[in-house]
């Protein structure tokens, strides 16, 4: 049978449109160790299930030697699929076509997807590789940008959005990912940074190669702007739908619940053993959050920066959950800059997708010096302050061992609205530590004491055994327990189905004014 010419000439474009750049730009891209556009989307999405938008769109630029470059559906791919099922909206820039640069016609690709996933409630995931505003394109590929920006900022907080960095990302093709909720780069293949080395090199005369610039191991460790590192496209791939399986589609939906062969009731008896007798030696709060979690299946989110502070996702009793704790192992599981703000961003992630967010407490407190203070540590600690109080889904709390001062409110105490408040008794609530308390209030029985080492030591232990113990914050009702540590899985599951219907609300604003 014959084809029709018209659908033969459609089968045609089709067929050159998926070509993007063409097969020497494609190679050139595999020979840099990466994959196109529709590779990626092929490699994401479930089998068959891509339908894309847009294959035809073409630019209308027209200036240095621009109209000469058209390539049908422009530098980036647009459309919708599933991916383990659920429906996601999906753009990939492409490489191939003039560096996957962004002028009018992509930015109009990106908006119409950005605007679909909005209406109709589904995650957004970019496979970003761009070289960002396009050039030749003016002050057309900066409005693009805005178009997206502002979408990127509507859809905040509405559905989840994920970006994911497969090349040499640069300008606004930073700038996009930043607004979203989670950043994933691959390492020695991605990069973010404002300005690529080369234009670095003639504005500050500065020499840097790209992975000092904006590799994947300066955003994870340094910057914070990057949440996962990975080590292939391919896992960063998986890694999207890995993050996906903890967080609904949107903000009116429930978290996604997996059922579980993991024993609700599980006693965990290795937690009575977990903390130290000699309360100044550190343990590994994550050994904790596996004990207690589904399966001890934990997905880390920045876990190479800030590590005083630990925060991911996992599942209890199926439910999926944030998890915020204090790492004892890392500077005492002190309170920062870096670990404050590391938290209260995803503590506000979990608070906008009705994820509870279960805390686990053992920090000395806020760090102290000068260079906090005068980074801003009061600032900043607000922000975790701030996040806490105004989170509204169910709040679970377990204090481990040290919560002390300002660190025993913040970290998601009764007073601020947590549902529920447990202790283990190993727990010491006080306004100090015992070493700061003692001298602090009896410095000068102890200068005149005959032995002040031994009636140190001696103050030390009356004040541990009066203040630092669960039982005088239990006696005031500001502790609802003080559980067994074996017993943890078990309360915090039961817990949150105490809390599965939890509506709570805060007074009516436009917004908050968060100490940003
Ligand atoms: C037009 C671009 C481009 C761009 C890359 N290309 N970026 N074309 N506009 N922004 C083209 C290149 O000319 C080249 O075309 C092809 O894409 C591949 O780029 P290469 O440089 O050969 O690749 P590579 O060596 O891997 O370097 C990638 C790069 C570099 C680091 C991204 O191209 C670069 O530094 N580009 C400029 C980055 C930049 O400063 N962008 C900021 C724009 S301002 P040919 O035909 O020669 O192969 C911005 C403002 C937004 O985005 C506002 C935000 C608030």
């Amino acid at each position: 049978m014959s084809i029709n010419p018209k659908v033969q000439q459609l089968r045609q474009r089709r067929a050159q449109s998926s070509l993007g750049g063409g097969l020497q730009r494609i190679e050139a891209q595999h020979k840099r160790g990466r994959l196109t556009a529709r590779e990626r989307i092929d490699l994401f999405l479930d089998k068959g299930s891509f339908r894309e938008l847009d294959a035809f769109v073409v630019h209308r630029g027209r200036d240095f030697g621009l109209e000469q470059q058209k390539f049908l559906g422009d530098s980036v791919v647009t459309g919708w699929g599933t991916a383990d099922g659920r429906l996601v909206y999906v753009f990939a820039q492409d490489f191939t076509v003039i560096g996957g640069s962004l002028g009018e016609a992509h930015a109009q690709k990106i908006a119409k997807v950005m605007d679909m996933a909005l209406r109709n409630g589904a995650p957004l995931i970019g496979l970003n590789d761009s070289g960002g505003a396009r050039i030749q394109e003016g002050v057309d590929s900066l409005a693009g940008y805005a178009e997206i920006f502002l979408r990127n900022t509507l859809a905040s907080g509405v559905i989840p959005q994920i970006s994911v960095i497969m090349g040499p990302c640069a300008g606004g093709a930073v700038y996009s990912p930043a607004l979203t909720d989670f950043v994933i780069m691959v390492r020695n293949s991605s990069y973010m940074f404002i300005t690529g080395p080369e234009i670095v090199r003639a504005a500050t005369h500065e020499e840097v190669d790209f992975e000092t610039l904006g590799g994947a191991a300066i955003h994870a460790e340094k910057s914070g702007v990057c949440h996962l590192v990975v080590d292939s496209e391919a896992d960063a791939l998986y890694m999207v739908r890995k993050l996906l399986s903890f967080i609904p589609s949107n903000n009116m939906d429930d978290a996604p619940f997996h059922p579980t062969d993991d024993d609700p009731l599980r006693m965990e008896s290795r937690l009575d053993e977990i903390i130290p007798d000699d309360p100044g030696k550190p343990y590994n709060m994550k050994d904790v959050i596996c004990m207690v979690m589904d399966h001890a299946d934990f997905l880390e989110i920045q876990e190479g920066y800030a590590e005083n502070i630990v925060v991911g996702f996992a599942r209890l009793g199926g439910h999926p959950v944030g998890v915020v704790a204090n790492q004892p192992d890392v500077l005492a599981g002190v309170l920062d800059i870096k670990s404050s703000e590391k938290a209260a961003r995803f503590i506000r992630f979990c608070d906008a997708f009705n994820l509870p967010v279960i805390t686990f407490v053992d920090t000395p407190g806020y760090l102290p010096g000068t260079d906090q203070e005068h980074n801003g540590v009061i600032r900043c600690g607000a922000k975790l302050l701030y996040a806490y109080c105004e989170a509204t889904v169910p709040k679970l709390t377990v204090i481990t061992r040290k919560a002390y001062g300002g660190a025993y409110i913040v970290m998601s105490s009764k007073h601020i609205r947590g549902d529920l408040n447990l202790a283990w008794p190993t727990a010491e609530i006080a306004v100090m530590g015992p070493d700061g308390a003692v001298g602090k209030v009896f410095g000068k029985e102890l200068q005149a004491a005959a032995d002040p080492e031994q009636r140190k030591k001696e103050l030390i232990d009356d004040y541990r055994e009066k203040f630092a113990n669960p039982f005088v914050a239990a006696a005031r009702g500001y502790l609802d327990d003080v559980i067994e540590p074996r017993e943890t899985r078990s309360r915090l599951i039961n817990a949150l189905e105490m809390l599965v219907n939890k509506r709570d609300s805060n007074p009516p604003k436009k917004h908050g004014s968060i100490p940003l």
